[in-house]
């Protein structure tokens, strides 16, 4: 069980208790919504199960389930006994109803370059991509480790993955070798799919120089396949090595491979995909999700959350290698025969204006980003979104953190014109799909709340004993199993059954988040209550910061804690103790953050480290992150009176003021 660090009932709600804004969906956003009648949730809340055979009913089926659900807690299994396939309801149905010819993807290269594919051209690609795999010799069950740039390969080579019966396991092309590479070992990957490099604010990111180093301990890993990002780009040798025999082109790979290939038949509960995410220890987990259940899942949300209609172009800004891209860029919108947008670089290349300007090109008309992402375009203030054309937008999407009143308020005028929803969405890369928001057509809004569970989702507020809250903080909790639950941890069913079910009871499910719930039944999300931080959106374990920290060889001891942070949410602040006989300076300052930038990647890169003789700890020898906490975000202590010895706390408050000055 992982510590408890933040009672919930104490965590920073004072801007949100003054909120009293609403926003009632306008009357002709309401008359055209996907749902608009309020009984849903009453109808989905007495038969989930009926409700959600009857949205897994939309999806192509080779082989109808013979149950729906089956519950031995905390281990469930959706449409028992169906088959399917994932690239089939994303493809294949889609080109069989007529739509060979809509648009699949609108893609824009960070240079400026792009492409569009059709949903019949997506398909051929697919295929000739899956054949491809399966000539190296990947059967079903494989996993494949994919370290891509956003490139519609990424794309590609998931759904190519999936069409036959292999799991991808996508890993975020931000992540270093060593991450690559302990992921790649847990998931004994036979083959790893990555470019030779990716652009990024400008600069290329070498993908395939960083598998090359984590493959040398992966032995398990028979091939890598290479996309050439750019053919008229070729890297020397010392950038991208291709190691014959065990390295091969993408484009030499699908040379003369038929655009046919037939998708292999998978259980409803065969595994699709894994997705490392970090947890409260030093090891990332694997979060497995199976196919029936998963897509069911990503398939209805997208189309209600988003309100998705076959002529809008949507967009969502995240990544493949997280889980809102796989769930929002590919399965969800794909199964739903939409047209995406798929953008590979940063929002500030070359100027701040560009997510507007593709906004614009594209025409967008649904655009869900993160709150990070936010407060950075109102910090580069609302002239470069008042420099394009945004009126095709029709909806906005938040994800991946809270999103403060202020930058919701912020989004609501200067991208939505003040006239357009925002949806909210709270989920969890374990959740596989969005949990709690608005319905655009029918919620009225809140800023800073995600408001509601979706329907035939039952989310609740417990405090510490288990006891339900009717209004005010607590933890988040869900009381019932739903179609794209993660099924288990690879490899690790003990720790899914530590992790997520074992606070209360077997039944319930704890996703370590704060909560506050107003007198109206409304969700107010506080943030994480374990060891793990939030930064720009991305989970980050304190455990895997300090583990990095330590492997430095000067450094004796660490605690890393996360601090508020204007446009990231949170910050990482470490404290580091060093060895005998040596002399911190800001040389080592340095050296150390570039050290956990290169062990772990750039996003886990501390903001400040704090060189310290001491640590606060308690009279068992555990460390006190609250404390740290409230020393980084410069509070009032907290309570000191466990501490072994509370004059530590104090020293290192004066310390860290000074170096903030
Ligand atoms: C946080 C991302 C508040 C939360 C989809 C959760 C949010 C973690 C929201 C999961 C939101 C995500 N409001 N907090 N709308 N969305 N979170 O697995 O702490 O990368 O537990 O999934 O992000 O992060 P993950």
């Amino acid at each position: 069980m992982s510590e408890k660090v933040v009672d919930p009932s104490n965590l920073s709600i004072e801007d949100l208790l003054h909120e009293q804004r609403k926003f009632p969906p306008s009357k002709e956003f309401q008359s055209q919504a996907n749902i608009n009648d309020e009984s849903i949730y009453e109808l989905a809340a007495k038969d989930p199960e009926t409700y959600w055979a009857n949205w897994a009913k939309e999806l192509k089926w080779s082989q109808p389930w013979s149950k729906v659900c089956e519950w031995t807690p905390p281990h469930a299994k959706w449409f028992l006994g169906g088959k399917l396939n994932a690239s089939v309801n994303c493809l294949d149905r889609h080109v069989e109803n007529g739509l060979g010819n809509k648009t699949a993807i609108l893609w824009e290269g960070e240079p400026g370059d792009s492409r569009t594919l059709t949903y019949q051209q997506l398909l051929d690609e697919v295929s000739r991509f899956a054949n491809g795999l399966r000539k190296l010799g990947i059967r079903k069950g494989d996993r494949i480790a994919v370290y891509m740039p956003m490139t519609p390969e990424a794309i590609i080579a998931c759904l190519a993955t999936a069409r036959i019966g292999a799991v991808h396991s996508v890993v975020f092309g931000g992540f270093s070798a060593e991450s690559l590479s302990d992921r790649i070992q847990d998931a004994s990957a036979k083959l790893v799919i990555t470019g030779d490099f990716g652009w990024r604010r400008g600069k290329k990111v070498l993908l395939k120089q960083a598998v090359d180093e984590a493959v040398v301990t992966c032995p398990t890993i028979t091939n890598i396949v290479v996309l050439k990002r750019d053919q008229k780009i070729t890297l020397a040798d010392d950038q991208c090595y291709m190691v014959s025999g065990r390295d091969v082109w993408w484009h030499e790979l699908v040379e003369g491979l038929d655009s046919v290939c037939e998708p292999e038949e998978m259980d409803s509960e065969d595994m699709l995909f894994t997705l490392y995410t970090s947890g409260t220890t030093g090891k990332p987990k694997g979060i497995v999700h199976t196919t029936g259940g998963y897509m069911t899942g990503v398939y209805a949300t997208t189309k209600w959350v988003f309100d998705l209609k076959p002529d809008d172009v949507f967009w969502c800004t995240a990544d493949v290698g997280w889980i809102t891209g796989h769930s929002y860029i590919i399965y969800g919108p794909l199964s739903n025969a939409a047209t995406i947008v798929v953008y590979e670089g940063a929002p500030d290349a070359p100027d701040k204006g560009r997510f507007w300007q593709i906004v614009e090109k594209y025409k967008v008309t649904i655009f869900y980003t993160a709150p990070t992402a936010i407060r950075a375009f109102m910090k580069w203030g609302e002239s470069w979104p008042q420099k394009s054309d945004l009126s095709t937008l029709r909806l906005l999407g938040s994800v991946g953190e809270p999103i403060n009143p202020e930058a919701w308020m912020w989004y609501h005028k200067y991208i939505g014109g003040e006239k357009i929803p925002i949806v909210d969405t709270w989920w969890q890369t374990e959740t596989g799909a969005i949990m709690i928001t608005p319905l655009p057509g029918l919620t009225t809004t809140k800023p800073g709340s995600a408001t509601k569970s979706f329907p035939g989702i039952s989310a609740e507020v417990l405090n510490e004993k288990g006891e339900k809250v009717e209004a005010g903080g607590g933890y988040v909790c869900i009381t019932k199993p739903w179609p794209s639950m993660l099924r288990t941890i690879f490899n690790d069913d003990q720790r899914y059954v530590d992790t997520y079910w074992s606070k209360w009871n077997k039944e319930t499910y704890f996703p370590g988040d704060g909560i506050k719930k107003d007198e109206e039944g409304y969700f107010w999300f506080l943030g994480r209550v374990d060891d793990v931080m939030n930064v720009a959106g991305h989970r980050i374990g304190t455990a895997e910061v300090e583990s990095a920290l330590v492997d430095h060889e000067v450094v004796a001891e660490s605690a890393v804690v996360g601090k508020k942070h204007d446009i990231k949410g949170e910050a990482i602040v470490a404290f580091v103790i060093v060895k005998e006989g040596i002399t911190p300076s800001e040389e080592l300052l340095q050296e150390l953050k570039q050290h956990v930038s290169k062990k772990i990647g750039p996003i886990a890169r501390p903001e400040d480290i704090l060189f310290t003789a001491d640590l606060p700890k308690t009279r068992s020898g555990k460390i006190m992150r609250r404390l740290l906490r409230d020393v980084a975000d410069g509070k009032a202590l907290g309570d000191t009176t466990t501490l072994a010895d509370p004059t530590v706390v104090e020293s290192l408050r004066k310390k860290y003021e000074a170096i903030e000055e």
